[in-house]
């Protein structure tokens, strides 16, 4: 049984809304004590808010007295707001769609591998503003525990900046440094967990009651057992099963990652109420887009693999119309790393659709993408594009190659079928570098032999043969599958995310394993540093690494100048192609090819009568196309030009 208190051992009491009247009462006591600013959208998401915690916590006992308590933040959250941020929020209410358009790149950087230190990421924007990102993911930076700590993600305090990599008014200034130069800072929020030595986790060990229920903390293995049975694992070889002995806590805490990091339990709302104050304080230091980690897990019920519950989205949904109260300039984005059926709801799919995350990210496609380049089919791929929801029209979806964790394959199981496992594992097998012919270097990652496969680790010039390119002809296929993934990605309709070093074809940390920090997993492979010689070298396209910047920049520029590639245009995927060849329609204008196998396809003439350019190429096109092996067009149909 979970030890919490009576009322929160049920948390499936969804449809216990706040009665009506009593919410009604409350949201007009609310707007008339609010300042004019936020009277209106107060009116706007109140209700809404108060009806998804109605639904979460309104059989507890006191619920109109909590919710007061809340309105009294909700206050204080936006009257800490600084002018600057006030000032972006209006901004962004009369342009709702400005993070989807073309020009929206998005980078994601460990601040220390990336750039030593906050103040070093400061010196790093010409590096970004040089490659067009508006967008830029630090991967988590404020204080961890000390030792092991998931690169971060073991947060000890959401108030102070890990001390090596500066503090608090570094960030500040960060922000507004990003923000002059249009780029908006994205910081990770660890929303499902706290290190445990957190102060709560600290106040839980000492036994004390009221934080013992920011946990789940079960008294007997056996009810760890009854859950481990529908639960699933997410390192199950370096951190296998999904509870951890604590006896000074009392009992089997729930971590569904590594040991230290102890889940949240939302189904206490102080820990709803703690979580939002800390994720509003950053809010008002200037960060503009939250990855709100590990959404899946927020929610436990017995007898589920606890994942993707609606409470999660009930969660979710509430923090969403607080940030629309409070700081309408911010984002959310959910890191829901699950199967393509489970992912629409985090936009708030079927009935509450556009009032949950803003952003996700698109992991099946992105785990596709790899299938397909080593299986030389698009299929995967194709089906993917096809089956996803057209979203709602202030969301987006975050399109990756890759990025700090493995390539995750269990996604794709249900497109697989029941050729799932062996296909799997011969991908696997082939990005290990273990298949016959295989260019790429990469690592599988908690996988347990080739039955049962879970990622793979590796940086992109590692898994498309770049780093291990032995010929000229080698390196040169290598950068046409490079390329080809960051093309499809800069394509197919979202938010485009380069992942650091990207852009100049950086390979593994090849750090040896004894000197990695401690408790490091394989995903290490994908954190090498950034030297400052290597941000200079690339300006010389003399060299390697500086001739695949400049094309891999260019790619990117033929984005940013192509409005058809802006994230709410219409994504159509072209039927009756060859099974290599992924054809993506953007709006009536623009269409993308890719060639997924090495070798060359020669397509039909797509002119249908109009004159065609290749963006890309900047050539006029007529008649029959071909496609060199790993090639890739765009083609751009003339407005005024019919061809007779
Ligand atoms: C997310 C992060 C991953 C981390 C995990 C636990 O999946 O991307 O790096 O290990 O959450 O916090």
């Amino acid at each position: 049984m979970l030890q919490t208190r009576k009322r929160e051992e049920s948390p499936s009491r969804i449809g216990d809304a706040v009665p009506m009247k009593a919410a009604e009462r409350l949201a007009s006591s609310m707007e008339a004590e609010a300042p004019e600013e936020l009277r209106e959208r107060l009116s706007l998401h109140l209700p809404r808010l108060i009806d998804r915690l109605g639904m979460l916590y309104g059989c507890q006992d006191d619920f109109q007295d909590w919710l007061e308590c809340l309105h009294t933040r909700l206050l204080r959250w936006h009257a800490e707001r600084s002018p600057a941020l006030r000032q972006l929020d209006r901004e962004r209410l009369s342009d709702p769609a400005w993070f989807q358009g073309e020009d929206m790149i998005a980078y994601s950087a460990y601040v220390d591998r990336f750039a030593g230190t906050l103040k070093g990421v400061e010196e790093r924007i010409p590096h970004l503003e040089r490659l067009g990102i508006r967008y830029l993911h630090l991967l988590p930076f404020l204080r961890a525990r000390s030792g092991e700590n998931d690169g971060g993600f073991a947060v000890e305090s959401y108030d102070e900046i890990e001390p090596r990599l500066g503090d608090r008014s570094d960030l500040e200034r960060l922000t507004a440094k990003l923000r002059e130069s249009g780029i908006s800072l994205c910081s990770d929020f660890v929303l499902n967990h706290v290190a445990d030595t957190h102060e709560w986790a600290r106040a839980a060990r000492r036994g004390e009651e009221g934080y013992r229920r920011y946990f789940h903390i079960l008294s007997s293995r056996q009810d760890a057992d009854a859950f481990e049975r529908s639960l699933s694992q997410v390192f199950p070889q370096t951190a296998p099963g999904n509870f951890t002995l604590v006896p000074e806590a009392g009992g089997w805490v729930w971590t569904t990652f590594y040991p230290y990091q102890w889940d949240l339990n939302y189904a206490n709302r102080e820990v709803f109420l703690a979580m939002t104050d800390a994720l509003m304080g950053l809010a008002n230091r200037g960060v503009e887009i939250f990855r709100l980690d590990s959404t899946a897990y927020l929610w436990k019920r017995p007898g589920t693999n606890c994942m993707n519950q609606p409470e999660a989205h009930l969660i979710l949904q509430a923090l969403r119309a607080i940030v629309d109260i409070v700081a309408p300039g911010v984002l959310l984005k959910a890191e829901a790393i699950v199967p393509a059926r489970e992912l629409s709801p985090y936009f708030g799919f079927p009935d509450r659709t556009g009032e949950e995350c803003h952003l996700a990210y698109q992991s099946s496609l992105m785990s596709a993408l790899w299938v397909c380049l080593a299986e030389e089919d698009a299929g995967l791929v194709r089906k993917i594009l096809q089956e996803a929801p057209a979203l709602p029209p202030r969301a987006a979806w975050l399109t990756y190659v890759r990025c700090h964790d493995d390539i995750g394959w269990n996604v794709l199981r249900d497109e697989l079928g029941t050729d799932s496992a062996s296909r799997l594992a011969k991908v696997s097998q082939f990005y290990a570098g273990e298949t016959e012919g295989s260019y790429a270097c990469g690592r599988a990652f908690q996988s347990s032999g080739a039955d049962h496969v879970h990622g793979t680790n590796g940086m992109t010039a590692a898994l498309t043969g770049w780093s291990g390119a032995a010929s000229e002809g080698e390196r040169t296929a290598a950068e046409h599958r490079f390329l080809l993934l960051y093309g499809v990605v800069l394509a197919a309709g979202g938010i485009p995310l380069i992942y650091m070093g990207d852009e100049f074809a950086l390979g593994n940390d090849e750090t040896p394993a004894e000197s990695w920090p401690p408790g490091a997993d394989g995903r290490q492979l994908h954190r090498p540093v950034l030297a400052p010689h290597m941000l200079t070298g690339i300006s010389d396209s003399s060299t390697r690494a500086g001739a695949f910047f400049a094309r891999f920049r260019e790619l990117v520029s033929c984005r940013k100048a192509l409005p058809e590639l802006a994230a709410g245009v219409p994504t159509t995927v072209m039927e009756g192609l060859p099974g290599p060849v992924l054809g993506i329609q953007r709006g009536d204008k623009l269409r993308c090819l890719f060639n997924f196998s090495h070798e060359a396809v020669t397509l039909p003439d797509f002119g249908e009568g109009w004159s065609l350019k290749d963006v890309l190429g900047g050539q006029a096109v007529a008649g029959p196309i071909s496609l060199p092996g790993y090639g890739m067009i765009w083609l751009q149909s003339g407005q005024e030009e019919r061809r007779s």
